[in-house]
């Protein structure tokens, strides 16, 4: 009796050909976003640390006056998005892979949503919300173009 392998390119499981292959796009994000991370992340490491004294020149000024420059603000919140939708994702898929119990899935899969949008929320509140000169502080903790320092 003859036999008939599946192609190899046959998915594995059957789904319906209806609406957005969300698993796909999903799949493709990992990878887009790892790019762009890849520049984010080095590009904001190298700025960090080896860039003017390096890490020895990081405190409260330093972190003020970055994000009273539009363009790092934009920068740091293209890495918290897509640091965190991507953790997210791939945290999703550990939890699909290792958690049997449907229960446990639900329970696992709804707390990394909570933690994502938490994250997401508070992160980009404080990178667009932040007070480089408040008030009352010690004159030498804060940036060079504090009025306090003019
Ligand atoms: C340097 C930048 C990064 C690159 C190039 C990158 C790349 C990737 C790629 C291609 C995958 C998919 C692997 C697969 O499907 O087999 C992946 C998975 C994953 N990534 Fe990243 N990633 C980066 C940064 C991050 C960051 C910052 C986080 C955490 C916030 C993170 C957390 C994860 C997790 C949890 C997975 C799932 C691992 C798994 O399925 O076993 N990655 N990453």
């Amino acid at each position: 009796m003859a036999t008939t392998i599946d192609s190899p390119r046959a998915p594995h499981t059957v789904r319906r050909n209806r609406g957005v292959n969300w698993e796909k796009w999903g799949w493709i994000y990992m990878r887009a976003s790892g790019v762009v991370l890849l520049i984010l992340i080095f590009g904001h490491l190298f700025v960090n640390l080896l860039v003017g004294d390096g890490i020895s020149a990081i405190d409260f000024a330093f972190i003020g006056g970055k994000w009273s420059d539009p363009f790092w603000q934009v920068w740091d919140t293209l890495m918290l998005w897509l640091a965190l939708i991507h953790g997210g994702n791939g945290m999703r898929t550990i939890v699909n892979d290792y958690a049997t119990r449907p229960l446990t899935r639900k329970i696992l899969l709804a707390g990394i949503l909570v933690a994502v949008v938490a994250e997401i929320v508070l992160g980009t509140l404080v990178i667009y919300t932040f007070d480089p000169c408040p008030v009352g502080s010690p004159a030498d903790l804060l940036p060079s173009f504090c009025p306090v320092n003019q």
